[in-house]
């Protein structure tokens, strides 16, 4: 009765990796659990994540295709636009909210155009806008911009509302920080950079004051929802965010802090599920109203016992 902070299956937003091809379920080796499906066997397993009473996932595309622009990613036909038709024709209830960065459709795999070697940053707003606008034109239900590009958000906002789809909220990766806890989503997403590295783009780790600047400046283009990332070496962050906005906060619980836990937990150094509710509970206790996380079904089994 007393207890302060209550972990609840409404608060997860679920990752889903769609690939090209058919009857495709290949398992994420750094991310065991996690797997790159098909748009046919990602509609199982939405069908499974709703059923647990998870409100909403969140797409990632891995298409066939990568060129320098990374034009896949506002394919109509591409597989996430696919993924999200299907999801929401035969799983209706679940909330579909789509990554959009360039990162998984370039060639280059960094998440903007490249000119004279370098991520340039105002060319790549049309082609977030684009990516924005046909992941709504499929029936997104939410897009979540991640590629910290600046102005990026005021970009996808107008296009949105220009195309119709005024209605469509934006989650911005707002306090997005440069870190090496993205490792094996690279391999799951296929989108580790072929040269340099994203600190010309994402935040220095070092920097605590900047976020907030990072998510006011989100909160003025038109961001609906906030997010940190990663979760659990910022909690600082989400509890200055939480402070500092009356926003809804989102903590993004990123692959390297799954992989850890698996890892330790197979070594049997550590209590899986009770490590594994620590880590949520500390992220909500934080300040996070929503929790994006590998971990979301194993937490709701848990919860629903
Ligand atoms: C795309 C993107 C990344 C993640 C989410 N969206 C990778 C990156 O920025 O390199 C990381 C998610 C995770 O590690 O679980 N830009």
């Amino acid at each position: 009765m007393v207890r302060e902070t209550s972990l609840s299956v409404n608060d997860f937003i679920y990752p889903l990796f769609v690939t090209f091809g058919r009857n495709v379920r290949k398992e994420i080796s750094s991310m065991p659990g996690c797997f790159q499906e098909s748009v046919d066997r990602i509609v199982k397993h939405a069908k499974e994540v709703y059923s647990l009473g998870i409100p909403a996932v969140i797409l990632f595309g891995i298409p066939e295709r990568k060129d320098e622009m990374g034009s896949s990613a506002f394919d109509p036909h591409g597989e996430v636009q696919k993924a999200i038709r299907t999801i929401k024709d035969k799983v209706p209830g679940l909330y579909v909210i789509t990554d959009v960065c360039m990162c998984e459709y370039t060639s280059h795999g960094h998440c903007g155009v490249i000119v004279a070697g370098d991520v340039k940053n105002d060319p790549t707003l049309e082609l977030l806008a684009r990516e924005a606008v046909s992941h709504a034109e499929a029936g997104a239900d939410m897009v979540a911009p991640s590629d910290m590009m600046d102005g990026r958000v005021e970009s996808i906002r107008l296009s949105l509302d220009e195309s119709g789809f005024s209605e469509i909220p934006i989650m911005s990766y707002a306090a997005k920080y440069a870190s090496a806890f993205y490792g094996p989503f690279r391999e799951a997403a296929e989108s580790t950079p072929q040269f340099g590295d994203r600190r010309s783009y994402q935040m220095d780790p070092a920097n605590r004051r900047e976020a907030l600047k990072e998510v006011m400046l989100d909160i003025d283009e038109g961001a609906d929802i906030v997010m940190v990332k990663p979760a659990m070496t910022y909690l600082d962050i989400i509890s200055d965010v939480r402070a500092h906005t009356d926003m809804p906060v989102a903590a993004y619980n990123v692959s390297g802090e799954y992989s850890m836990v698996k890892a330790a937990a197979r070594l049997g150094w550590i209590d899986e599920e009770r490590v594994m509710m620590e880590v949520l509970t500390s992220i909500k206790r934080a300040g996070a109203d929503l929790i994006l996380t590998y971990f979301a079904k194993d937490a709701a089994k848990v919860l629903n016992r």
